[in-house]
């Protein structure tokens, strides 16, 4: 007799998300952080925004504040500029990540730097807990050429690594997924981001038609899964649910989640952290612990103390 260690995670509760807008105007699907699919510590909200028309990007993101979490920002196509009010700049491009730790304040602005053409990506707001909220603001930007990407074949093994585009899968012989390993451990390859406390990961993950793959999440993390291509099967009470394009599953607890692409493949991200376990005061761009906190951070703000 032997006695199995691992268990698989299952969908706890599928969402679809919501049409909505943001900054000065920007079209996104809010998938985290609504009325239908409520934060899941330490993940607040999880935007995904993909459009090639000018008109539902153009406007960006103008200067706004943040305080208390960490920002996350991973792009598949376009381009956006950043510029914050302590001199920071940069220029995200497709296949880039930057995380923010917004810590006690900072005012950005993030733009688009293209007038036409493809803009598509995901933004994430994860929680800082108390003893890191008020830490000085910190990024981390990572180019393509920083981001692992490992391919796996049927069983599995790793059969290439590599950096650049995650999709197609199958560029090694024998590939049928792929992942890029933006955080956390994945196959062996450790992602590039650091975030202390939630300890992510951050998976965008490929898989062929009809491929499966078993991807090992940390026990203890909450885990999300959001597919925006083809579609995926995911374990379930009582039998699979199979989670579509512009949804988002929240997973039970586990240790590794098995996925099963569908007749036309599968792209997802997969994101889990540790949770923080701590009151959430939200108001905005601010998240604290205390109300008393959300009025010193306005406060702040408003003396141009960010
Ligand atoms: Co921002």
């Amino acid at each position: 007799m032997s006695l199995s260690t691992t268990s698989p995670r299952h969908v706890l509760r599928l969402s679809t998300g919501l049409p909505t807008s943001d900054g000065a105007g920007v079209k996104l699907t809010r998938l985290i952080g609504t009325p239908q699919q409520p934060p899941v510590d330490p993940f607040l909200m999880l935007d995904a925004f993909g459009t090639d028309r000018p008109q539902d990007y153009i406007a960006g993101f103008p200067p706004h504040p943040h305080r208390g979490f960490e920002t996350v920002t991973y792009m598949l196509a376009g381009r956006m500029r950043h510029r914050d009010n302590h001199g920071g700049e940069g220029l995200l491009v497709p296949g880039s990540v930057q995380w923010m730790t917004a810590g006690r304040g900072i005012v950005h602005s993030e733009m688009p730097e293209q007038v036409e053409g493809e803009m598509r990506g995901f933004q994430l707001w994860v929680n800082l807990p108390a003893k890191d909220k008020m830490q000085p603001p910190r990024y981390q930007d990572i180019g393509p050429e920083r981001l692992p990407v490992v391919e796996l074949d049927a069983a599995g093994g790793v059969v290439a690594r590599r950096t650049g585009d995650v999709a197609p899968a199958v560029t090694a012989a024998g590939a049928v997924a792929a992942a890029k390993v933006v955080a956390g451990l994945f196959a062996g390859v450790a992602g590039p981001v650091q975030a202390e406390a939630t300890q992510p990961l951050f998976l965008d993950l490929v898989l062929a038609p009809g491929a499966s793959l078993v991807v090992p999440v940390p026990s203890g993390h909450h885990a999300l899964v959001h597919v925006f291509a083809g579609e995926a099967r995911l374990p379930a009470s009582g039998g699979e649910a199979t989670v579509r394009p512009g949804q988002l599953a929240v997973l039970s607890a586990g240790d590794h989640l098995p996925l099963v692409a569908g007749p036309s493949g599968a792209r997802l991200i997969l994101v889990a952290g540790r949770p923080i376990g701590e009151p959430v005061v939200w108001h905005g761009p601010f998240v604290m612990n205390t109300a008393e906190e959300i009025r010193q951070a306005i406060a702040d703000y408003h003396a141009g103390r960010f």
